[in-house]
């Protein structure tokens, strides 16, 4: 079966900086969703929203952008923004956990309010005819409160629904509830996408055999942690290619170039390089180490010749 392999967003990661860095040195990856639009009760969209989605930012790619918000007015403005831009189709997050946004009825504090869900996808199925998709966790206090969504959204011709399989409460903690994703297989009409925790080519692998029906895998953390792994699962092996470190070094420079262009000052760039290498870390063989090295630093001078030193031992352990 041919698999498609889309980017899951990660908001203050995956911009277009990233997604055309990790297109252009690795490869794999079908689609990419941009992280969300939120409008926070005014009606413009943020200039960095702009950026993100210009068309001449996004050239080679294929992306989506993604809106969270629980007002169907807001959802409609986006989405006419979008269209506007060229965009076809606008995701819906019903998924980000964090109680500020939940307590307020977004994110996966939605889940539980199907009727609301319907207000919307009435709204925007009647006054547009951009395409809809759904990206949301299973529940935010109980994995089964997707499910009583899900007569709601059978009416409705969503593209998909992605689903992160843990609950909103977990927030990122604990372990993906592969039992209750077989449910929503089970109780949906719509295409499910899978996503959550896919992090290896084993792992992959593991989640395909259990899935046999999904052909949609969502990759987020682990594509940041390791941007070989897209390349890898289609290729399906663990060997990374022998040049790993010479591509991975270009792709880094690629990143921290883009970002001295947009942030000033030493410091907020390796702030930001380091939110990066907190997950790169983990594909090397000492994160530990690595993450305290580079925290270390309080130039780019510094930056740069830590980067070179973990680039370097690392070449060193693979021969
Ligand atoms: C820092 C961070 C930012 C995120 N931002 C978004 C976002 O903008 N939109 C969204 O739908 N999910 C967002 N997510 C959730 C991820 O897209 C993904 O669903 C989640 O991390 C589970 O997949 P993973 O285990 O492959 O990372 C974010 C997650 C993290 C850790």
């Amino acid at each position: 079966m041919s698999i498609t392999l889309l980017s899951s967003p990660l908001q203050g990661f995956t911009d277009f900086r990233f997604r055309n860095a990790q297109h252009r040195h690795f490869g794999g990856i079908d689609t990419f969703y941009a992280p969300y639009i939120r409008l926070n009760g005014k009606f413009e969209i943020k200039p960095n929203y702009q950026l993100d989605l210009a068309l001449k930012n996004n050239t080679s790619l294929e992306v989506i952008p993604q809106v969270m918000t629980c007002k169907e007015d807001e959802f409609l403005f986006v989405a006419k923004y979008v269209q506007s831009l060229g965009y076809n189709e606008l995701n819906w997050n019903l998924g980000c956990p964090y109680p500020m946004v939940a307590n307020k009825g977004m994110g996966s504090g939605m889940i539980n309010s199907p009727e609301k869900i319907d207000k919307v996808l009435d709204l925007v199925h009647s006054e547009t005819d951009i395409v809809v998709s759904m990206k949301m966790r299973m529940g935010y206090e109980k994995s089964d409160e997707i499910l009583r969504s899900f007569p709601v959204l059978a009416k409705y011709p969503l593209k998909n629904i992605a689903i992160h399989a843990r609950i909103g409460a977990q927030l990122y903690k604990g372990g993906v509830d592969l039992d209750a994703f077989q449910r929503c297989v089970d109780e949906t009409p719509h295409k499910l996408y899978y996503n959550g925790d896919i992090t290896t080519v084993e792992g992959f692998r593991a989640m395909q055999e259990r899935f046999p029906s999904i052909d949609h895998w969502m990759l987020g953390r682990g594509l940041i942690a390791d941007p070989f792994l897209p390349m890898m699962i289609r290729k399906d092996t663990t060997e990374y290619p022998e040049d790993r470190i010479e591509v991975f070094s270009k792709f880094h420079d690629l990143l921290q170039y883009e970002f001295e262009q947009k942030l000033s000052g030493d410091k907020h760039v390796i702030r930001k390089m380091l939110s990066f290498w907190e997950y790169f870390a983990q594909s090397f063989s000492n994160p530990t180490r690595i993450v305290k090295k580079i925290k270390k630093t309080n130039t780019i001078e510094a930056f740069d010749q830590v980067v070179k030193e973990i680039f370097e031992e690392e070449m060193e352990m693979s021969y």
